[in-house]
């Protein structure tokens, strides 16, 4: 599953539209379901605009009603790892707990898998409001 996962982040890092950065990013999200959502960067003239593939990916799914997710790859450089950017980090911990896994992958036989909890402890999430 991590291989298939990591191939359609790749894939998905094919339709990034970054003319600004240069910088193309595909994410594949896996639901509770099994159900596999993708991404990729979409960035705009006026910088600030631009959506990461991630937040792309989530977005896809809870617009499709998903709202339970178990990992997400993430395909940026084969050569150094791509992590999420903080506002990723917040946009995903809304939906994800401590142990959802991020895989940042250069290739399918060359990733690091990270959990949530370690990615943005001590969250401000729903509960923050009890
Ligand atoms: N980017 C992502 O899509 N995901 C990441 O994890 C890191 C950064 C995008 C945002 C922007 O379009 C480009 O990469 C350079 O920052």
């Amino acid at each position: 599953m991590i291989n298939e996962l990591i191939e359609r982040a790749f894939g998905a890092r094919e339709n990034a539209y970054a003319p600004y950065s240069g910088f193309k990013v595909g994410a594949a999200l896996l639901t509770e379901s099994g159900k596999i959502y993708t991404g990729c960067n979409v960035e705009n003239a006026s910088y600030p605009v631009g959506i990461c593939a991630e937040r792309t990916a989530f977005s896809k799914a809870v617009s499709d009603g998903e709202r339970k997710f178990s990992v997400i790859v993430i395909a940026g450089s084969s050569s150094t790892y791509c992590y999420p950017c903080g506002m990723c980090r917040q946009f995903m911990a809304e939906f994800c707990g401590d142990d959802f896994e991020i895989i940042s992958a250069k290739s399918t036989d060359d990733y690091r898998i990270i959990k949530m909890g370690e990615l943005l402890p001590y969250t401000f999430d729903s509960s923050s409001f009890e």
